[in-house]
């Protein structure tokens, strides 16, 4: 089963976001939140088409070249645990282990070109959940890909309600992608979380997107939409 003791560097394309999120050219229109953003090129991309994107997430305390090297530390392994759980994803969009490589490459080397200007701008700030460093309301849509629920074993419960509360206290709305968590099984805590969300009036949904890589990982939680 893909398992990994810690929270990884990798980062997603601006066409996975595209598709994991479901958004459309409103969408990106709004001010938007990428939480645990890391070194995905959603930021880098959507800034260069105008867009208005805060990417905000522990590793941006480190230098591009400290980034650059923790990720050429994991690269290689990533793939190879990738190899070896091969039937735990979808080869459907991104054929070959050899192809999410050259894929994920260039996504990360997208951030890495933009980091030093982005962080100038202050589009890359450094920050975690549970607490985010916003004022209330402060974006339009908040969104976090391949943290929440993905490492339910690291982070508990209360982490997760803590957590997508904060989101919604600094967005309008909240989309959280995938549900799954490493080993592509749903997250033990979904459930539990869906139910508090809704007793205390966030009335979440989850929606089926078209974007499945991790075996039967196609569904996003949407809150305040
Ligand atoms: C697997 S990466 C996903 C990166 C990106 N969202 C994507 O999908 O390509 C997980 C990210 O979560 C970040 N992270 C770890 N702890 C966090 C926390 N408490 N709050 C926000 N982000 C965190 C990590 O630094 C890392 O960049």
């Amino acid at each position: 089963m893909f398992s990994l003791d810690k929270v990884v560097p990798w980062g997603r394309s601006y066409d996975e976001y595209l598709a994991m999120f479901a958004l459309t050219p409103e969408d990106l229109r709004r001010r938007i939140v990428g939480v645990g953003d890391g070194p995905a090129a959603f930021n880098a991309v959507a800034t260069r088409n105008g867009g208005g994107v805060v990417s905000v997430d522990p590793i941006y305390k480190a230098s591009g070249e400290q980034l650059r090297e923790l990720i050429d530390g994991v690269f290689a392994s990533m793939l190879a645990e990738t190899e070896a759980n091969k039937d735990e994803f979808v080869w459907r969009h991104i054929n070959s282990v050899s192809d999410l490589g050259v894929l994920r490459r260039g996504a990360m080397d997208e951030f890495l070109t933009d980091y030093e200007l982005g962080t100038q701008e202050y589009r890359y700030v450094t920050g975690q959940l549970p607490e985010l460093p916003f004022m209330d309301h402060t974006f339009e849509l908040a969104l976090c890909s391949h943290f929440l629920f993905l490492y339910s074993e690291q982070h508990d419960f209360d982490f997760h309600v803590a957590s997508l509360k904060e989101m919604a206290r600094v967005a309008e709305e909240v989309r959280v992608f995938p549900l799954l968590e490493l080993g592509a099984v749903k997250s033990r805590h979904l459930d539990a979380v869906v139910s508090v969300l809704e007793r205390e009036g966030l009335r979440p949904k989850i929606v089926t997107v078209e974007y499945e890589f991790q075996r039967g990982g196609n569904q996003m939680l949407q809150i305040g939409g």
